[in-house]
């Protein structure tokens, strides 16, 4: 068996590595797949830490059979409701029947809608601690990281923090399961787009949390995904911190959709320029090629952000309408912003961009070029001006 470790005294990671999943809640690719992690304290008294998703629930259920060997568990800890997570929840209590489920005032609900479970409840509130025996379990609240339930176990003889999704990353843990024993390169785009893609619109929530358990000796942090931090521990803060702030480097990310290729010659171009006026780190994206999470990885990194899009049936493209829905609905905030477009006969992507570009509030670059049918020396000019006024916030 593979799917199961000890990590520390008494305490053991259960995992189940999904390669299968194309979309993480049916909307996230997953090039790289995801891991979803699950962790046991045996001690005097037995803690289970969340679960796994359901499809993986035959083997991570004779996991935890294997590492009770015949004991029963006490407790199941539901520090996160998403089923991710819970999908298994239902198999542990038929197995283990007198188990009590501890979560909070508001994981209940949700334990009773998705399950039907209503029995054997033990309610945790802010700073409560369950004592296993050698281990004890603290509870702390971090609602919105990433649903209004979501709590962390602390174990605070060891110095573990069992996070939930946060600190966690898409990508499967391929042979190691710390951070210290797995590819972090390989990973690292995976860890910044779990991040920006799924608690990204959690920044407010995800500071208070960190400000919260920023007194807290961290030795291992266990996520829900990813691998488990215990080298890497203040860098992967770091970045939590650093994303949370919407604090991002110089550099522009350039997304157009384009029919027939004159949009595209109009990002190309603002990108040239761009360089000409000292900006090297530039990222093109066509819409309609690229899923979203990409993008607002890239929008998480970089300070500019370029949008262009032709019109489309008298309004924009619907490509470049997803991803700047997708950009309001998670708040993103602290970007210099440049908009452009195309038309050939009514027009409607550069106006539906000019009314995104009012509610999202970025400090804006007024030149706003529209070409007609084809990008012309005019508008080419207006791009370079586009450009100039990019740099000139950059800088
Ligand atoms: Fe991995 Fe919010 O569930």
């Amino acid at each position: 068996m593979h799917n199961y470790r000890q990590i520390a005294e008494k305490v053991y990671w259960v995992g189940a590595n999904d390669r299968k999943t194309h979309l993480f809640e049916n909307y996230w690719p997953l090039p790289k797949g995801v891991a979803y992690n699950s962790y046991v304290v045996v001690d005097e008294k037995v803690a289970i830490i969340d679960t796994v998703e359901k499809n993986s629930m035959d083997d991570y259920v004779a996991s935890i059979e294997a590492i009770l060997d015949g004991r029963e568990a006490d407790y199941l800890i539901v520090n996160h409701m998403e089923p991710d997570h819970s999908g298994s929840i239902k198999a542990l209590v038929e197995k283990y029947p007198n188990m009590k489920i501890v979560g909070n005032i508001k994981t209940f609900p949700m334990l009773k809608r998705f399950y039907q479970i209503h029995d054997n409840l033990l309610e945790v509130k802010e700073g409560d601690q369950i004592n296993l025996g050698d281990n004890k379990l603290n509870f702390y609240m971090v609602p919105m990281l990433h649903w209004p339930e979501t709590m962390v176990t602390y174990e605070s003889t060891k110095g573990i923090l069992f996070s939930a999704d946060a600190f966690g990353s898409f990508g499967t843990l391929d042979g190691g399961i710390f951070d210290d024993e797995v590819d972090l390169e390989y990973l690292e785009d995976e860890i910044s787009r779990y991040y920006s893609n799924i608690v990204g619109k959690y920044g407010s929530p995800t500071q208070k949390a960190l400000a919260k358990l920023g007194g807290l000796e961290l030795n291992m942090i266990c996520a829900t995904h990813g691998p488990i931090w215990r080298t890497n521990i203040a860098d992967i803060i770091a970045k939590y911190d650093k994303w949370s702030k919407y604090e991002t480097d110089k550099g522009c990310v350039i997304v157009y959709s384009s029919m027939y290729g004159n949009t595209e010659k109009m990002a190309d171009n603002i990108a040239h320029e761009l360089m000409k006026n000292g900006v090297k780190k530039i990222r093109i994206h066509d819409a309609s090629k690229t899923h979203p999470s990409y993008i607002i990885n890239d929008i998480f990194k970089f300070k500019a952000v370029v949008l262009g899009s032709c019109a489309y049936n008298g309004g924009i493209f619907p490509t470049m309408e997803t991803l700047i829905n997708e950009i309001e609905h998670m708040g993103i905030k602290n970007h210099v912003l440049g908009i452009f477009g195309s038309k050939s006969w009514g027009g409607g992507g550069l106006r539906r961009l000019q009314e995104f570009s009012k509610k999202i509030k970025w400090d804006l670059v007024e030149t706003e070029p529209e070409a007609l049918c084809s990008p012309d020396e005019k508008d080419y000019c207006l791009c370079a001006n586009l450009a100039k006024g990019i740099a000139e916030k950059l800088n």
